[in-house]
């Protein structure tokens, strides 16, 4: 690749597992807890795109308590207080995706400015990055809540490349998440799209990512 460009990475589902809950789940729910994390991460995103449309901002970890709440009960089971206080504590240990520390580590290598770009609050995703062993890779964390418009807001991408000082064009978005890929696409960045699924489809709105790879390994390469 010619020219050195910024990357924003995607925290949740993309540098860490949302999903790797499940095994804490486990203790309070039993055989649900594979249902309730797929149905608490979606819950969770729900909650941030409609909180965006109705311009009721809460922060990414009010979605995330609320969104527990919803889905438990939602599959019949009701969290005790400390039940839930353990849970939220440890959606703050998240476990780092295998590849991502040796990814990162090859991309940085190659002197591309990078930071954690989430829908968590700062603090929160500090706390989530120092945990996976992340955050010594990436030079700063950029926030929706520095705008509390959650993504795929054109805004968000715009602030994204404000905070990294480079224009546009130069800014890439680096996610799983296809909803977050098209948001930047849209918004004029570069993106790739980290496809760990090979069933995953993007959706079909004509908004490509520029590249699409299988991992962070992989998304080295494309990057050295
Ligand atoms: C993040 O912003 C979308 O949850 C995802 O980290």
């Amino acid at each position: 690749m010619a020219s050195a460009p910024a990357i924003g990475f995607d925290v949740y589902g993309t540098l860490v597992d949302p999903l790797g809950i499940s095994v804490e789940l486990r203790r309070f729910v039993g055989d649900d807890a594979d249902r309730v994390a797929q149905l608490w991460r979606a819950t969770q995103l729900e909650y941030t795109w409609r909180r965006s449309l109705m311009g009721a901002y809460e922060p990414f970890s009010v979605c995330t308590a609320q969104a527990l709440d919803f889905a438990a009960r939602s599959l019949g089971h009701q969290l005790a207080p400390g039940a839930t206080a353990t849970l939220l504590e440890m959606y703050r240990q998240l476990p780092a995706f295998p590849e991502a520390a040796a990814g990162l580590e090859r991309i940085r290598r190659a002197t591309h400015r990078m930071v954690a770009f989430s829908n968590g609050e700062a603090a929160v995703v500090r706390a989530v990055l120092i945990s996976a062993g992340l955050l010594p890779l990436l030079e700063d964390v950029v926030s929706v809540d520095e705008l509390k418009i959650y993504k795929p807001a054109p805004a968000i991408y715009r602030h994204l490349a404000t905070r990294m000082g480079t224009a546009m064009g130069d800014t890439w978005l680096v996610s799983s998440n296809p909803f977050d890929v098209i948001g930047a696409k849209a918004a004029g960045l570069r993106a790739a799209w980290v496809c760990r699924n090979p069933r995953a489809i993007l959706d079909p709105w004509g908004l490509e990512p520029d590249l699409v790879v299988s991992d962070l390994v992989e998304l080295s390469e494309c990057f050295e």
